[in-house]
């Protein structure tokens, strides 16, 4: 089968996607199947959508993989989730090292184990001049986690309360240089946030679908890019329809 073009113009194709991940615990229990199958089936879809993202020519992508709340799931879970992270660092690193993809990590590494930590450092210093897309990996984030500790960094390195200005902020949260998403994308149809890059996320676009992460494919993913090149951002002022009528 052939893919279809992408029918948006190049300027209106998103620099920053992010991603919520969710619903593979659904689709496992669809199949009557255990959840930790769906976070496989999640995986493996996530490196297709890697793919797609690199084909559109989206420079970043973030994609939420596991939230400072996910702790409170089973302990069987939460041990299946880093398995299946580690898993991925063994077995996709080269190859994302190969396409040009720099990963990096947003989060707290301090609550992982040692191993674990030891094989994301790695992969982030191994990728780290990569060019072609930027992934940001989303694993034990959140947001308000994020804030807080810029906050305390910020106390912490003596800046005078004037200069604490929404730049200085975002220069202490993890996606310092990374231009905010513009397009977020939430499968399985939640219509909440959960603590995702709150602070980045203030003028994001959403694209939410009842499709569960892992059937999330091409052809959907297409859907959202062309949603979004319709939509008008705004940002607090009019369109430049509106504008352009007003001048007039
Ligand atoms: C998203 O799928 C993956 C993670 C949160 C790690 P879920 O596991 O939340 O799936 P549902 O929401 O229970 O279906
Ligand atoms: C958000 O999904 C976290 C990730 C996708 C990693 P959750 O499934 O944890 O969110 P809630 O609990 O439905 O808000
Ligand atoms: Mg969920």
């Amino acid at each position: 089968m052939t893919d279809s073009p992408l029918s948006v113009p190049p300027q209106r194709i998103p620099l920053h996607v992010a991603i919520i991940m969710d619903g593979n615990g659904r689709w496992a229990l669809q199949r009557g199947l255990p959840r930790l199958a769906g976070h496989k089936a999640g995986t493996e879809n996530l490196r297709r959508v890697i793919r797609s993202t690199v084909e559109f020519g989206i420079p970043y992508l973030t994609i939420y993989a596991f939230s400072t709340e996910n702790w409170g799931r089973p302990t069987e879970e939460v041990q299946g989730l880093m398995r299946i992270l580690e898993d991925v660092i063994d077995r996709e690193l080269n190859e994302l090292h190969k396409e040009g993809v720099q990963l990096r990590h947003i989060g707290r590494l301090e609550r992982l184990a040692p191993r674990l930590q030891q094989k994301v450092l790695e992969a982030v210093e191994l990728t780290k001049n990569n060019q072609r897309l930027v992934l940001n990996i989303a694993f034990n984030y959140g947001g308000r986690d994020e804030i807080v500790q810029a906050v305390q960094k910020i106390i912490r390195d003596g800046v005078p309360a004037e200069d604490v200005t929404d730049e200085r902020i975002g220069q202490y949260l993890y996606t310092a240089g990374v231009p905010d998403p513009d397009l977020i994308i939430r499968t399985s149809g939640e219509l909440r946030v959960s603590n995702f890059l709150i602070w980045q996320a203030a003028y994001s676009e959403w694209y939410i679908t009842p499709t569960f992460w892992p059937d999330f494919d091409k052809n959907e993913y297409r859907r959202a890019l062309e949603t979004f090149a319709q939509r008008d951002r705004r940002y607090g002022g009019v369109s430049d329809v509106v504008a352009d009528k007003a001048g007039q």
